[in-house]
């Protein structure tokens, strides 16, 4: 794979059409705004930071108030059919505005979008929506809406991606951050696991490092623009493969000057090797004791069947490893219950896993069949009220495990990043709720004084 960078003039000429949207739209509107909804994951957060980025440079500003835009964009996700519900009855709120303010530019884009049978139901039940663009055309904002707002007609910019030849990468788009003190920073885009429940890889291409330089420039801008929680994302981020490994570039990431925290989302277990569990150690105040470790099941023949790559066993020793390295490490973990086959005991390995394991937090979801997986044309599915009996059982018996788990933290002082409004973050992610209004963005010493299982309590110590 080749040439996957956008060519430089590629990204030269969207910012002449910024320049000429701009034009267009500081005469047609008085203050012309956007307003973006983003639902997913963090990968679609810090898309949407960047097309943000993009509008902004074409003369909108960003608004909370859907009703006050002239451009609104959707980024949607596709990761249950949960989520893309959810999307497409956002996409529909937007219809009466529409109806109100005629002009408004609707953009429907992200993971759902992506998918051809979605494009044409899109098209054909929501005429409102002007533009849907596919997850490798966000760089070309510039020149969709310029092509909306001068023919008149709606666009389509999805193409089908290709397993072998998709992705691109987009360096140099302007992008605007949410937050001035914690940040997105894609390493890494794609995936090449085919796990056979997940879209993913059809909506997001094969995987695609950026150049370490590039990255590190922008980590080392951001602690020097005084960003304290820089993550490092990618659908399989410890795959990553630039010029160097990622184990290499976590350690460069954490070897800047700084007060600063950086944490990676989402790591698959087949790549948590020993380096990367060294590198960690290695910098206990700038890598975040947080390690996110998707088990997704307990049982071997499942994992098989996802196509996991790693069995049990290979499992419960790269968690020894890690805790064996870094003792105060939070794991957290998802899990899929009701893959299809998956029998009640196939089910209680991946309850004795939780309780083997002690997770800190379990991201539990209900398997959902994604049209064009492997998972999705077996046979075997599971009726969706032992679907539900399992998820209830794996929230019930997490809720315990991580009240004992957070016991564990009564007593000591901690470092908290505050979040404003008497909360902020631990360096193992927990949430800590303080005795007094820290401003967002500043790191203080909390002494840990009452615990729940997903949040901590404490008084802030100078
Ligand atoms: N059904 C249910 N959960 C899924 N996930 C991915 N695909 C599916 C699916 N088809 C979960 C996995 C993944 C998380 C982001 O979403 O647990 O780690
Ligand atoms: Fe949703 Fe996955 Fe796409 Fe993220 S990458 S938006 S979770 S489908």
């Amino acid at each position: 794979m080749t040439d996957i960078y956008v060519a430089p003039e590629v990204i030269a000429l969207q910012g002449e059409y910024a320049k000429r949207v701009k034009e267009i739209i500081t005469q047609r509107y008085a203050q012309p705004k956007v307003f973006l909804r983003t639902f997913g994951c963090q990968q679609n957060e810090a898309d949407t930071e960047r097309l943000a980025g993009i509008a902004t440079s074409c003369g909108y500003t960003v608004t909370d108030t859907e009703e006050d835009a002239d451009l609104i964009i959707v980024n949607t996700c596709a990761i249950r059919e949960h989520a893309e519900k959810r999307a497409l009855s956002g996409t529909g709120q937007f219809k009466k505005i529409k109806k109100e303010k005629p002009h408004t530019v609707i953009a429907v884009c992200g993971c759902m979008a992506q998918q051809e049978y979605r494009k044409d139901q899109i098209k054909n039940s929501y005429p409102y929506v002007d533009l849907i663009f596919g997850t490798d055309k966000n760089h070309l904002l510039a020149e969709m809406l310029y092509k909306v707002l001068t023919s008149g007609k709606r666009q389509y910019y999805v193409s089908g991606l290709h397993h072998d030849e998709l992705g691109v990468i987009a360096e140099n788009t302007p992008v605007l951050r949410v937050s001035n003190y914690k940040a997105w920073v894609s390493i890494m885009y794609g995936c090449n696991n085919f796990c056979s429940y997940c879209v993913v890889p059809y909506v997001r291409g094969r995987e695609r490092s950026r150049n370490s330089a590039e990255i590190l420039k922008e980590v080392k801008s951001l602690i020097d623009a005084g960003y304290k929680d820089i993550t490092l994302l990618g659908q399989n981020v410890n795959s990553y493969k630039g010029d160097m490994d990622f184990p290499e570039l976590l350690d460069a990431a954490a070897s800047f000057e700084g007060d600063y925290r950086i944490r990676f989302m989402t790591s698959h277990p087949k790549d948590a090797s020993d380096r990367l569990i060294e590198v960690m150690k290695k910098h206990p105040e700038t890598i975040a004791r947080h390690f996110h470790l998707p088990a997704q099941a307990g049982n071997d023949r499942i994992l098989k069947a996802m196509n996991r790559k790693y069995t049990r066993e290979k499992y419960l020793s790269t968690v020894k490893k890690i805790r064996e390295a870094m003792p105060d490490i939070a794991i957290t973990t998802d899990i899929i219950c009701g893959f299809p086959t998956e029998t009640a005991e196939e089910f209680e390995d991946t309850l004795s896993l939780i309780k083997e394991v002690g997770y800190d937090m379990i991201y539990t979801f209900i398997y959902s069949p994604r049209p064009g997986t492997v998972a999705a044309k077996m046979e075997g599915h599971i009726p969706h009220d032992e679907q539900v009996r399992r998820f209830r059982l794996l929230s019930a018996v997490q809720d315990e495990i991580s009240a004992e788990k957070s016991k564990k933290a009564l007593g000591k002082t901690i470092k908290v990043l505050s979040d404003g409004n008497c909360e902020g973050r631990s360096s193992q992610n927990k949430i800590v709720t303080m005795d007094k209004d820290i401003p967002a963005g500043q790191f203080v010493n909390v002494e840990i004084t009452e615990t729940k299982a997903y949040g901590l309590k404490g008084k802030v110590i100078n």
